[in-house]
């Protein structure tokens, strides 16, 4: 049940929204000469554009008063206290002490984590500076080109998102390889240019216990014990996980097993030892400087107030599209080539945190929760669904992600790049009139009935909204920042929707199933009774296009 105060303040924007209705953005911008100015938020070179929304002072006001009314600056105090806010899992959460600069400790169980946290993250750079600089090398003697990440979900979007994020950090001569899917194609595609005898892998899982990725490891441990030997394993494999004895029962030895804890979520996890294949990419100094990014919206997310505070605006106007305009989908466009596996990594932060349909206490939502999270770069979005976001019938709110300057890149390729970016929020939000088009046609020299037929097709609705986040450059420490953006605007509405946003239950029916029905697919002579006429319709299809007997 949501409060008396929380229902207040939706049902004002729910009045509100009648009448913002009836006023385009771009009459917004008409009446307010400080629009954009007084609609943006920033921290340090990082701007955050929100002028180009459906929001005005008052539809502001009652989404900062949403915003108290549900607790959010209490819900986030609990946080960073460290109380066990993932009460499903009966776990304190955590992630932000990974990349804690402040000094003061954090406390978990009434113990301060910050000493483990420093002498894990050493041990972790030491090895990551040892791969860098070839002192430690692979079973005949040879230093180590690439290193492979086998993870999956946490334990593979952020670091292969990251990696390839911070592409010119990475060393050369070193490359980072990111291996998830079961499908023995992912592993055999990206193992057959690399040469096994300069190649390290890196087994991460947070539980060690995930079926992609212990099927992987076991496929890479055989492959290098056939190709270099049994006594090769122990120079070719590292491992990061929670399951220390776990890990130790795969044979990798002590010293290149780095842990972290289960306050550290999954899909929070690349700020602790999940992030040791970035490391070794980038290396530790660019590690750290990501974490700082990390540690400077940690800061800006607890002091700012809340209407200049970027997580809680961003969380706001989510919710916002979500319950009051019914907006069931929500856009991440980088244009930024280099941060093209960011939408992939936010579907996992944003829908496996707060795609629930029960609140903290276990009781039906009475609120949409998470939309559909979905992106890719522009402007190759633009030839492909941007039609869709400019002229199809649903409205998908977009948050746009440039930066002022390229990294190593060319500045005539960015101009043309940034331009591009600004004239898509343009268009979506000014739109084009029927008038304007009739109008255009006409100075086009267009007969009358051509236009009547023509011009219905190029009408643009606008009033379509979107934010801009503008850095400076793509750097580790700006990457860590948006990355710790996005978290903490997850958290946000997880707060105003009253879910536990730290626990990930509707992934485990899916898992149990497939146990049960793996040993059927392998053996072509079990009985598909008891199965769903669908399952076991394809199972025996399977079978008769593999010429296998039906069992
Ligand atoms: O199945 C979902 C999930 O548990 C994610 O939450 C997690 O990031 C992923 O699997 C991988 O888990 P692990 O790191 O334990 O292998």
């Amino acid at each position: 049940m949501i409060n008396h105060r929380i229902a207040a303040a939706f049902a004002a924007l729910e009045a509100h929204r009648v009448d913002l209705a009836s006023r385009s953005i771009a009459d917004l911008f008409a009446a307010d000469n400080n629009r954009f100015a007084r609609y943006s938020a920033r921290l340090d070179d990082l701007l955050f554009d929100y002028s180009k929304h459906r929001v005005d002072d008052i539809a502001m006001a009652h989404l900062l008063e949403l915003a108290r009314a549900a607790d959010v600056e209490g819900k986030r105090a609990a946080l960073f206290a460290g109380e066990k806010i993932n009460a499903t899992e009966g776990r304190a959460v955590l992630h932000m002490a990974l990349r804690n600069r402040s000094g003061q400790p954090v406390m978990v169980d009434g113990r301060d984590v910050m000493a483990d946290v420093l002498s894990t993250r050493a041990r972790a750079m030491v090895f990551a500076n040892g791969v860098r600089e070839g002192t430690l090398r692979g079973a005949t003697g040879k230093p180590f080109t690439d290193i492979v990440n086998i993870g999956i979900g946490g334990s593979d979007l952020g670091p292969a998102m990251a990696a390839r994020a911070l592409s010119p950090y990475i060393r050369p001569g070193l490359r980072a390889h990111f291996v998830a899917n079961v499908d023995g194609a992912d592993i055999a595609d990206t193992l057959a240019d690399l040469n096994l005898e300069t190649t390290l892998f890196i087994i991460s899982s947070k539980t060690f216990t995930t079926q992609e990725t212990m099927t992987n490891a076991a496929s890479a441990r055989i492959l290098v014990a056939k190709t270099l030997g049994e006594g090769a394993v122990a120079d070719h494999f590292a491992a990061v996980s929670t399951k220390l004895d776990l890990v130790a029962k795969f044979g990798i030895r002590d010293d290149r097993v780095f842990g972290f804890w289960d306050w550290v979520g999954g899909r929070y996890s690349l700020w602790s030892s999940i992030g040791l294949t970035l490391a070794i990419a980038i290396g530790p100094a660019h590690f750290e400087e990501f974490l700082t990014g990390g540690f400077d919206v940690d800061k800006h997310f607890q002091e700012a107030p809340l209407e200049g505070n970027i997580p809680v605006l961003m969380a706001l106007l989510g919710v916002y599209y979500r319950n009051v305009w019914g907006h069931a989908a929500h856009a991440v466009i980088p244009y930024d080539q280099r941060l093209a596996r960011f939408p992939a990594y936010l579907q996992q932060l944003d829908m496996e945190s707060n795609g629930k349909s029960v609140t903290r206490d276990g009781e039906a939502v009475t609120l949409a929760t998470a939309p559909v999270i979905w992106g890719e770069p522009g402007t190759n979005g633009q030839h492909a669904f941007f039609q869709m976001l400019h002229q199809g019938t649903d409205v998908i709110p977009v948050d746009f992600l440039i930066a002022a300057e390229p990294t190593m890149a060319d500045a005539h390729h960015h101009a043309l790049l940034f331009a591009n970016c600004l004239a898509q929020g343009e268009a979506l939000m000014r739109g084009r009139s029927r008038a304007e088009v009739e109008e255009i046609l006409t100075r086009q020299g267009m007969s009358g009935t051509e236009i009547k037929k023509l011009a219905p097709h190029k009408v643009f609705p606008g009033d379509r909204p979107s934010s801009t986040i503008i850095y400076k450059s793509l750097t580790p420490r700006a990457l860590g920042r948006l990355v710790a953006l996005y978290e903490h605007k997850v958290f946000v509405q997880s707060a105003i929707w009253d879910i536990n946003a730290f626990d990930q239950w509707g992934v485990e029916l899916g898992k149990e199933l497939c146990g049960r029905l793996a040993p059927i697919v392998m053996d072509a002579t079990r009985p598909v009774d008891g199965l769903d006429g669908s399952t076991a319709g394809l199972i025996g299809y399977r079978r008769a296009l593999t010429d296998k007997q039906a069992g």
